[in-house]
């Protein structure tokens, strides 16, 4: 029989006296064929959870971490996984939420194969015990949020669970930073996993205490999303994207501005003005879009994409007349929200487009020119 991979076993206290002599005999039955080790990381809870840990430190494989000055679900399972030795690191909450009578089938699916193998609620026979409507709607709602913002945890169908092991090399280099207490978002978006597995379970009521967490997770989580997506690639375009777009208004309505403020233009005259701008606008968004957001997926010429982008441009130009017409004059929706839907509209257009056609990728046989 091949020997059993050494597992390391992270145990994040906070207040759990009660629970925690139950959850370390439920693990030692879980695991007592297997090489492993349990950590307890104790934040110093006011209740002596840490003493108690050191006691059950004599009767299991328990090592205990006590933290004095520190704070906080994430950051005690890094800690903990700074001492962990095994080849497989684990989390499992003190609470008995999470059953350790599952961490074996966890365990077989890393040894299988997979870099990370999580216990998820949402996948046929996963579930939530006891749980309100507006708790069951929350969690499913930041679920789906953080997969539809993150790419790379779209394949997960429960990012958000806090009962998980993973290889060690899947974290080895990786800078882990956390916001909040998500650790397993951070894993599954920074370190290095090609394969991941689910197993179901179900999320049981509490057996001892309260929950530690309150709303300004709610508020973490939604930061930490937004951090870890600023890191995507395809995201980090589009805010680049955006961003000139920006620019080209300033461009805009500096023209505009120089043309009837300054040159004198006005009146029946301000139709015309308008129209330089907009034409001049179009060309530097061009100019920066080539050089800076689709630098990589410049193929071919230039004078060819040039175009293709003017001819994307103009027709927002008129979705945004005609949408701005109609949400005001038919629906008599505020002049600037209207306008605020339009460009929204505009600029998704104006992305899609030009990703897919004016900065095509590889259809020719060029290959992309390299920046300037
Ligand atoms: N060391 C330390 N420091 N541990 C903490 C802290 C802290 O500041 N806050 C909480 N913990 C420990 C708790 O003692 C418990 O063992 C575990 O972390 C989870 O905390 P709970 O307060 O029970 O969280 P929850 O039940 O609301 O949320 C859990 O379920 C979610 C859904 O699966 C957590 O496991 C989340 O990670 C998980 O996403
Ligand atoms: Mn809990």
């Amino acid at each position: 029989m091949p020997s059993p991979p050494l597992l390391s076993l992270i145990v994040p206290t906070y207040n759990e006296r009660e629970n925690l002599p139950i959850v370390a005999e439920r693990i030692h039955k879980a695991l007592k064929n297997y090489d492993y080790e349990v950590i307890i990381v104790d934040d110093n809870s006011p209740d002596g959870t840490t003493q108690l840990a050191e006691s059950l430190a004599g009767i299991y494989p328990i090592k205990v971490i006590c933290r004095k000055n520190e704070r906080g679900l994430a950051s005690a399972v890094l800690a903990g996984f700074d001492h962990a030795k095994g080849e497989v690191l684990g989390v499992i909450d003190a609470d008995l939420q999470h059953p350790p009578e599952r961490i074996p089938e966890l365990l077989r699916e890393i040894q299988a194969g997979a870099d990370v193998a999580i216990a998820s609620r949402y996948i046929p026979g996963g579930g939530v015990e006891d749980w309100s409507l507006t708790r069951r709607m929350i969690s499913k709602g930041a679920t789906a949020l953080g997969r539809l913002i993150l790419p790379s945890i779209r394949r997960v169908k429960d990012p958000l669970s806090g009962f998980f092991l993973l290889k060690r090399e899947v974290i080895q280099d990786v800078e882990l930073k956390p916001i909040g207490y998500k650790i397993l978002l951070e894993v599954l978006a920074k370190g290095k996993v090609s394969k991941v597995k689910e197993v179901p379970y179900t999320f049981k009521e509490r057996l001892w205490g309260e929950s530690n967490l309150d709303l300004r997770e709610e508020v973490n989580y939604l930061e930490h999303v937004f951090t870890l997506a600023t890191r995507e690639k395809e995201i980090r375009r589009f805010l680049k994207f955006c961003l000139v777009g920006l620019g080209g208004v300033g461009v805009n309505m500096g023209i505009f501005w120089l043309l009837t403020r300054v040159a004198g233009l006005s009146g029946s005259y301000n139709l015309v003005a308008v129209i330089p701008g907009i034409v001049v606008s179009i060309q530097s968004n061009f100019i920066l879009n080539d050089i800076w957001t689709f630098r990589d997926r410049r193929y071919g010429s230039m004078r060819a994409r040039a175009p293709k982008f003017n001819l994307v441009s103009a027709v927002p130009a008129a979705i945004q007349l005609s949408m701005f017409g109609g949400l005001t004059q038919i629906v008599e929706m505020h002049d600037l929200w209207a306008l605020l839907l339009a460009i929204v509209v505009a600029t998704l257009w104006n992305f899609a487009l030009n990703f897919l056609w004016t900065w095509r990728k590889g259809e020719t046989e060029q290959a992309p020119v390299s920046p300037q």
